[in-house]
């Protein structure tokens, strides 16, 4: 068995052969087995640099990309976690194209983050168009710029799935949220029924390249491991998503 590197291929691309007893067909099946193995490695890698560069790519598409779900699950849940909230200053995180907008309460103060420039360029065009009251900011949920205790309500929309510490995050929320304040999330997790759990980590790949944001996460887990005082899950949350209300 001979293993032979293409040397006119450069970089990450660069394709392994394996010939075995010069066998064309196997060094075929080998050759096909590494590129998947490599353009897999190259487009699941989970650093925040990657994750923001997938955001940047697909935010033109995204509320396309989004619009059965939407339409059929997302919006119902969406209006059901905004008439929970209980406060005035409202920070949310990951806000995306701006999507949460249509349910931004009238007196609120709401300031919106994201990382991703151009998800944010969507949600300044959403912002003009529909008259919304809202400042953007550019940041990181992982690192926010704001100081300890400043909002009253928290809020994150199917963004842990795609933060690349969701631990780190939620440390953020929690710091920069009041005490006894409000931490509102609704979150893709992964199902509690094993055999749902598996079929989801195995297509987790596939969700991770087109939708960019993984649909595996245990983030209920981590919520309750976060040492916040109340932490409750919306019994009536479908399988795929729930809808999580926490207090500092
Ligand atoms: C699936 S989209 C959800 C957008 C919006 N919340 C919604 O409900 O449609 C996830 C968003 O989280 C943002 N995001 C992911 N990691 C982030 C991070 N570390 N800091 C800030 N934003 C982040 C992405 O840029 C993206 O806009």
């Amino acid at each position: 068995m001979r293993l032979l590197i293409r040397p006119d291929l450069s970089g990450r691309f660069r394709l392994f052969y394996m010939t075995v007893n010069n066998n064309v067909d196997e060094a075929l099946v080998c050759t096909v087995i590494f590129v998947n193995y490599f353009l897999l490695k190259c487009f699941m890698k989970s650093d925040s640099l990657a994750i923001k560069q997938r955001y940047d790519r697909i935010a033109p598409y995204f509320d396309g990309l989004q619009a059965i779900m939407e339409g059929f699950f997302y919006r119902r849940w969406r209006k059901k976690l905004w008439a929970k909230v209980d406060g005035i200053h409202i920070l949310e995180v990951g806000v995306g194209t701006g999507k949460n907008f249509d349910y931004y309460p009238a007196d609120a103060q709401i300031t919106a983050i994201d990382y991703s420039s151009a998800m944010l360029k969507q949600a300044e065009y959403k912002k003009t168009r529909k008259a919304v009251a809202v400042t953007l900011n550019l940041m990181d949920i992982q690192s926010l710029c704001y100081a300890d205790n400043t909002f009253d309500v928290v809020i994150a929309t199917f963004v842990f799935g795609s933060v690349a510490s969701p631990q780190k995050s939620l440390k953020e929320l929690c710091r920069v949220c009041r005490p006894g304040g409000q931490i509102l999330f609704l979150e893709q997790v992964v199902s509690s029924r094993p055999l749902l759990a598996k079929f989801m980590n195995l297509i987790n790949p596939i969700m991770r390249v087109v939708m960019a944001a993984n649909i595996n996460r245990d983030t209920i887990k981590h919520v309750k491991s976060c040492g916040f005082s109340f932490v409750n899950i919306d019994a009536d949350s479908g399988v795929f998503f729930k809808l999580i209300e926490a207090r500092k």
